[in-house]
């Protein structure tokens, strides 16, 4: 596996395997590699012919007084896990070689951005946009990897290559979870013991959200209701929202009806979680 940490490096590789007539899968991540970013990694290798892996804990999308400094970081055990699913290239760029200072450029993707998340979050998703913009521009022709986890960053990234037609595939993958429904996350990292015990609530709430939608709930108020209800009568949980959105459009849909996403965020201690499932109202 090839290991970058410049622009020019990173887009000369990239540009050699086009060239060379190949395909090339990106997959960006802020590091601290766990298995569902090794499932991005697998699939990006099994589909295109060369796989990019980028590590950047990017300062952009952490508001003062986040988790920026402690968040966790691995590079020898990412650079194990990258090469050992796949991957050919390991871009891991320093801070100055990703942003000059100050940053004068962001990408804002208007109101896809600006609710759920973007409420208790309101930089995050526009930090977001702007580094992958910057990583698109730099891998690219690709086709780029990102998890459901992050649904609502997934769409943003996904109008945004619209948007600015930019000459990326935008994959969605499933989300990876613990065998007690726990999202994968680097942030599980920061649970203790009785947090981690606590913290598959915000999937089964999700869960019994669905199945209520599944069984003709329509008022998106009670599935709301009902999902909150269940994470905020966990003690340990200190709910942000919960919400039943649109999949494709995340809109709000009122009476509910469609593909549509159920989505939550909560804290347990030092750690936000967030998570979502897909339910068909028919
Ligand atoms: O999901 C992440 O790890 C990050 O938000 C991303 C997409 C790598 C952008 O910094």
């Amino acid at each position: 596996m090839q290991r970058t940490s410049t622009v020019a490096a990173t887009r000369q590789a990239l540009d050699h395997a086009r060239a060379e007539g190949g395909t090339v899968g990106l997959v960006p991540t802020m590091g601290y590699l766990h298995p569902g970013h090794a499932s991005l990694i697998e699939r990006a290798a099994a589909e295109c012919d060369v796989t990019a892996v980028t590590i950047f804990v990017n300062p952009l999308q952490f508001a003062p007084g986040e988790d920026l400094d402690a968040y966790p970081r691995d590079l020898a055990g990412d650079a194990a896990l990258a090469e050992g699913c796949g991957a050919d290239l390991l871009f891991v760029p320093p801070i100055e070689e990703m942003y000059a200072e100050p940053t004068l450029t962001t990408v804002d993707v208007a109101e896809l951005a600006a609710h759920l998340e973007g409420i208790t979050r309101p930089t995050h998703l526009r930090g977001v946009a702007t580094a992958v913009a910057k990583l698109f521009n730099i891998a690219g022709p690709c086709r780029a990897y990102f998890g459901e986890k992050d649904f609502q960053q997934l769409a943003v990234v996904r109008r945004m290559a619209l948007d600015l037609s930019f000459p990326v595939e935008v994959v969605g993958c499933p989300t990876v979870r613990e065998p007690d429904g726990l999202a994968l996350s680097s942030r599980n990292a920061y649970l203790s013991p009785a947090e981690r015990a606590a913290a598959p609530v915000l999937h089964w709430a999700l869960v019994v959200g669905a199945a209520a939608v599944a069984a003709g709930e329509r008022h998106p108020a009670a599935v709301r209701g009902l999902v909150g209800d269940l994470i905020a009568a966990e003690p340990l949980a200190d709910l942000d929202y919960a919400e039943v959105v649109d999949a494709a459009t995340l809109a709000s849909v009122e009476p509910l009806a469609g593909e549509l996403r159920i989505l939550a965020a909560a804290r347990f201690g030092r750690a936000r979680l967030i998570d979502n499932v897909a339910v068909l109202a028919h």
